[in-house]
């Protein structure tokens, strides 16, 4: 990725604007049609989880993706479940929406992102990481909540997939590039972060705001406000899978965890510690399930 320096001074790289990047975003894969009808089904209180199950069976693909992860070490199901219809009784309504998003993101977050010093499979394991531990996190204000934590893990990064393209064309071992959180030199050079980015997929994917909110605020936690929760749950979530060393990359030299989030958590460093020793085995599972594909 080193350029080659020819003496002269380099032209500054052409900085695209905002929109350029968001018709970027517009040409990564979207989230699934199927996706997008279960997530309405769910959002609808009036909706049934016969019909969540319906719509899922409706999708060869993500009924078996359902019904891998439904019966993967990492949902532990005592009894092994064979139709979409039995996976939406046991694990509830709450749980299938992670399952079908975490199955959509799989798919578009598995690929290897070298801008960000990621290889294949890096940024998805990162964000199932950080999906998890948001969820335990986010358990003490009820499992609506701990659910909505682990979506928002599991979405925070998604700009990095528009941003990985850009950074195919910029030596990021460079000096300018070196020394200050990896989000700082994105906005410098972009002129938006990943998380305002992913943020504005979000939006167009109409998901809650809450869920926009936490992913836009992942890393300046203290500044959301309706996810507010979210965010900091997802904040202590990424710092503890990047000090654990996964999927960490170029992204994760200059990470600095804000008090204020851990604050607004009722977190202490003990519970940090804690937090570390139960997110090593569900990232491992989860790489193993990954693995066995
Ligand atoms: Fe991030």
């Amino acid at each position: 990725m080193a350029s080659l320096s020819t003496g002269r001074p380099e032209a500054a790289p052409a900085r695209p604007n905002v929109n350029d990047l968001i018709r970027r975003v517009g040409e990564l894969p979207p989230l699934p049609q199927v996706a997008h009808k279960a997530l309405a089904l769910i959002r609808n209180p009036d909706s049934s989880m016969a019909e969540l199950a319906d719509v899922l069976s409706l999708d060869q693909a993500m009924a078996g993706l359902v019904l891998r992860w439904a019966n993967s070490a990492y949902y532990g199901l005592v009894h092994p479940v064979s139709t979409v219809r039995q996976a939406v009784v046991y694990l509830g309504q709450s749980t299938i929406q992670s399952l079908v998003l975490t199955a959509s993101v799989a798919a578009v977050m598995e690929r290897p992102a070298p801008g960000y010093g990621l290889d294949r499979g890096e940024l998805w394991k990162h964000a199932v990481g950080v999906a998890a531990a948001a969820r335990l996190v986010a358990t003490r204000f009820g499992r609506q909540t701990a659910e909505e934590a682990y979506h928002a893990g599991l979405l925070c990064d998604i700009g990095k997939l528009a941003f990985e393209v850009l950074l195919r064309n910029v030596d990021t071992n460079s000096p300018e590039w070196q020394g200050r959180p990896f989000s700082d030199l994105e906005a410098a050079h972009f002129g938006i972060d990943h998380a305002s980015l992913g943020a504005e997929m979000a939006r167009r994917w109409n998901l809650p705001r809450p869920l926009v909110e936490a992913i836009a605020y992942h890393h300046r936690p203290a500044q959301a406000g309706e996810g507010a929760i979210l965010a900091a749950a997802v904040h202590v979530a990424d710092a503890a899978v990047m000090a654990l060393g996964i999927g960490i990359g170029r992204d994760g030299l200059q990470y600095a965890l804000d008090p204020a989030a851990s604050e607004r958590l009722g977190w202490s460093e003990a519970s940090f510690g804690g937090l570390l020793d139960r997110v090593g085995p569900l990232v491992a599972e989860a790489e193993a399930f990954i693995r066995s594909k």
